[in-house]
C-alpha cells in the first residue's frame, strides 16, 4: 500500500538541512517518506555533507532544487524571494537539521554565519528541530554538551540520538533515530499550534486480555489500529496524549503509553488519569467477561483422560459506567467519546448504549463489513451525538476516521 498522507504536512514547506555525517544516508529517506506524505522538503546540504550523498538524490526524492551555496540565487520561483537564504527561511514551517554534526551545532549555537544553513538558520523563525549525529565520545563532549543546551535554551527542539554500534565500529549514544521516529519528532513540533493544543486527552486501545492461568487468555479480535490512529490525530491537534492500551502495536512518539492487559487494569488506568484529562476516547474493545477463577500454575491436562475444564466466566467492570460515576461528582473529563460495534440493529443499540453511558458522542461500528471494524486499515461509523445529531461518515482509512473524531472533540472542547 503506499504511504499514506500526513493531514498535517499538507501545505507545509520544511527545510530539511544536512551536514556532514555518515547518517547523511539517512536523511534521503527522511526527505522521501516527508515528501511521500505531503510535505514540499527544501534540502540545504553543507559542503561536508555532500561528501556523503550527492544533492541529485534529494533532487530525485523531493521534485525540488538542493540549496548548498550561500551565495546562488533561485529564480525557479518555488521561493518566496530569489535570494536563496532569505526565500528558503520565509514561509518555511520548520527547519529540520538531520543528520547534525557537533561543528554545525556549534555554529548554530554560537550564531556564526559562513555557509547557507548557518546563514538561513539566523534567517528562519520558524521552530528548529535538531538530530545529532556523531561518535558517542564526541557527543558525550562537554563542549557539544554545552552547545546542545544553549539550542535547548534558544527554543531548539533536541531529538535524542540512540545507543548502538557506529559505522567506526565502536559503541554509544550518537546514532540518528529511524525515519519513523524522526517524523514522529517533526509532527510534534508542528503541532504545537493545533485545535488541541493545552488540552490533555486519554484514549484507550485494543482487545483486554483476561488471564485464565499464567499463559492462557480470553481476548477479541481488536487490534487497536482505530484508538492508536485516534492518539496519534490528538497528538497531531496539539493534544497531551496518554494512550491506556491492551494493544501490541509501537506507542507513537510523544505518547504516554500505559500498557494494561486486563479490564480491570485499564479501569484503574482510566480512572487514575482521567482525572487530569479534557477529554476520554474509550475506543479500546474491552473484554464482557473474564474467567472467574484464575489459576496460579498452567492447567494440566490429564494423560490418561478426555476430560476438560469447565471454565466459569464473571462479568468485567463496564469501564465508561465507572468514568460516569466520576464524571459526575468531579465533572472531568468534560467531553467523553464511546465505540459501539454492533451485529445489528446499529443505530438503536447504539442511540441507548449512548444514553445509558452518559456519553458526548458514541462511535457506531457496522462490524458485519468485510471493509470495516476489526483488524483492517479502513473504517465506516456513524457518530450520534447527545444532542440527538447523526453523522455518517463515508468509508475512509482509520487515520481520517480518528481526525473528524478529534475534530469534533476539538469543537467540543471550545
Ligand atoms: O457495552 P459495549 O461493550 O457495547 O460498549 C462499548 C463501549 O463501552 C466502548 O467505548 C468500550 O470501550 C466501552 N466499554 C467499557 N467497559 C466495558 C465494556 C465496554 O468501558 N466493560
Amino acid at each position: 500500500m503506499a504511504q499514506e498522507t500526513i493531514t498535517l504536512l499538507q501545505n507545509k514547506r520544511i527545510l530539511l538541512a544536512v551536514t556532514g555525517s555518515i547518517a547523511a544516508y539517512k536523511a534521503v529517506d527522511l526527505a522521501s517518506k516527508l515528501t511521500q506524505a505531503g510535505a514540499a522538503v527544501d534540502v540545504i546540504m553543507t559542503e561536508a555533507a555532500e561528501r556523503f550523498v550527492t544533492p541529485l538524490t534529494f533532487q530525485a526524492v523531493t521534485g525540488r532544487p538542493v540549496y548548498n551555496n550561500l551565495w546562488q540565487t533561485d529564480s525557479s520561483g518555488g521561493l518566496p524571494t530569489h535570494i536563496a537564504h532569505v526565500g528558503l527561511a520565509e514561509g518555511a514551517s520548520l527547519l529540520v537539521v538531520a543528520p547534525a554534526t557537533a561543528n554545525t551545532m556549534a555554529k548554530l549555537a554560537h550564531g556564526l554565519a559562513d555557509d547557507l544553513l548557518s546563514v538561513t538558520a539566523l534567517a528562519a523563525r520558524c521552530p528548529v528541530v535538531v538530530a545529532p549525529a556523531m561518535d558517542g565520545g564526541m557527543y558525550d563532549h562537554p563542549a557539544t554538551q554545552a552547545n546542545l543546551a544553549l539550542l535547548r535554551g534558544q527554543g531548539a527542539i533536541i531529538i535524542e540520538p540512540e545507543t548502538g554500534r557506529f559505522a567506526s565500529g565502536l559503541a554509544g549514544k550518537g546514532r540518528l533515530p529511524e525515519t519513523s521516529t524522526l517524523i514522529g519528532h517533526i509532527r510534534l513540533a508542528l503541532a504545537k499550534t493545533g485545535t488541541l493544543a493545552g488540552k490533555q486527552v486519554v484514549v484507550t486501545a485494543g482487545g483486554t486480555r483476561e488471564p485464565l492461568d499464567p499463559v492462557r487468555f480470553i481476548t477479541n479480535r481488536s487490534s487497536g489500529k482505530q484508538g492508536y490512529a485516534l492518539a496519534q490525530a490528538a497528538l497531531d491537534a496539539g493534544a497531551a496524549v496518554t494512550l491506556i492500551t491492551a494493544s501490541d502495536l509501537p506507542i507513537p512518539v510523544g505518547v504516554n503509553g500505559i500498557p494494561v492487559a486486563s479490564a480491570g487494569e485499564m479501569q484503574q488506568a482510566v480512572l487514575e488519569h482521567i482525572t487530569k484529562a479534557d477529554a476520554l476516547l474509550m475506543a479500546a474493545a474491552v473484554a464482557d467477561f473474564r474467567p472467574k477463577d484464575r489459576a496460579d500454575q498452567k492447567i494440566k491436562k490429564k494423560d490418561d483422560s478426555d476430560e476438560a475444564p469447565v471454565i466459569t466466566l464473571a462479568r468485567t467492570p463496564d469501564i465508561l459506567m465507572s468514568v460516569k460515576e466520576q464524571r459526575a461528582a468531579q465533572g472531568i473529563p468534560r467531553v467523553v467519546v464511546g465505540f459501539a460495534a454492533e451485529s445489528e440493529h446499529l443505530l438503536t443499540h447504539a442511540r441507548a448504549k449512548l444514553e445509558r453511558k452518559g456519553l458526548d458522542f458514541l462511535i457506531a461500528n457496522d462490524i458485519t463489513a468485510a471493509d470495516a471494524g476489526f483488524e483492517v486499515d479502513t473504517n465506516r461509523v456513524v457518530i450520534l451525538g447527545a444532542d440527538g445529531s447523526q453523522t455518517p461518515l463515508a468509508l475512509a482509512t482509520k487515520t481520517r476516521i480518528a481526525e473528524a473524531i478529534i475534530e469534533l472533540v476539538a469543537s467540543a472542547l471550545i
